[in-house]
């Protein structure tokens, strides 16, 4: 249930325009993953791709990141982050095939300084069949339905691959979240001893 306060604290933040029907966003045709290769535009125009990350996609990751604001990082990260390393982003590239799952929005193949616009990503637990997943859109792109597309792809990989449950932490201040979780179905839950967060849990 979205509050009309709710909306108002973070729409500034993070809604740049005037956001797609739901209809466009939540339907079927959409959940089907776009084809490989496939090129979306972004209402301005701008052309990009929804894809799983590569190995060789630490550059655009850390173009991507730098284009990022405080408050962004802040909200995907749980804590500041004040530059993506280059180890780091290597390590965020460079998947373990059996736990770990990421998808991006990013420049289509062939263009010459490619960016990571947006990233879905999911690490399973084996022992637990659950996963934890983060979601980050720059802000240039929000309110277009990529957070939500992204976050169906991780959820159709992590069902394929017979995950039970995919869980997340968000901060209880994150309104944009909590509210996309809700559109998916997510259970929210209190984090013991730390009300700045809030657990979202969605069995499949
Ligand atoms: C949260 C975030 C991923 C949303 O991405 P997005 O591309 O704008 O999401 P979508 O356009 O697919 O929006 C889908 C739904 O999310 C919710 N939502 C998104 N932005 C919202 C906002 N500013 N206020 C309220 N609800 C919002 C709504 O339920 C929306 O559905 P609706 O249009 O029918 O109301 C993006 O704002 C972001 O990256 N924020 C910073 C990082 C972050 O918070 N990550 C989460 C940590 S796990």
């Amino acid at each position: 249930m979205k509050t009309s306060a709710s909306r108002t604290a973070t729409m500034s933040t993070y809604r740049s325009r005037t956001r797609p029907p739901e209809r466009l966003r939540f339907d079927a045709a959409n959940d089907a993953p776009a084809p490989s290769g496939e090129i979306i535009h972004s209402r301005d125009g701008v052309p990009l791709s929804i894809r799983p990350i590569h190995a060789d996609d630490v550059a655009a990751l850390q173009r991507g990141f730098s284009h990022l604001q405080p408050e962004e990082v802040r909200m995907r990260f749980l804590h500041t982050l004040s530059e993506l390393s280059a180890p780091l982003a290597q390590r965020l590239c460079q998947l373990d095939p059996e736990q770990e799952l990421a998808f991006v929005l990013a420049s289509p193949a062939g263009t010459a300084e490619p960016e990571i616009h947006g990233v879905a990503r999911a690490y399973i637990d084996p022992t637990t069949d659950s996963a934890e997943f983060a979601l980050i859109v720059q802000r240039r792109f929000t309110g277009q339905g990529f957070g939500s597309r992204l976050l169906k792809r991780v959820i159709a990989a992590c069902r394929a691959r017979g995950v039970q449950e995919i869980w997340g932490d968000v901060l209880t201040e994150n309104h944009a979240m909590l509210e996309l979780c809700d559109e998916f179905g997510f259970r929210r839950e209190s984090v013991f001893h730390d009300a700045s967060l809030t657990r979202v849990r969605l069995a499949l």
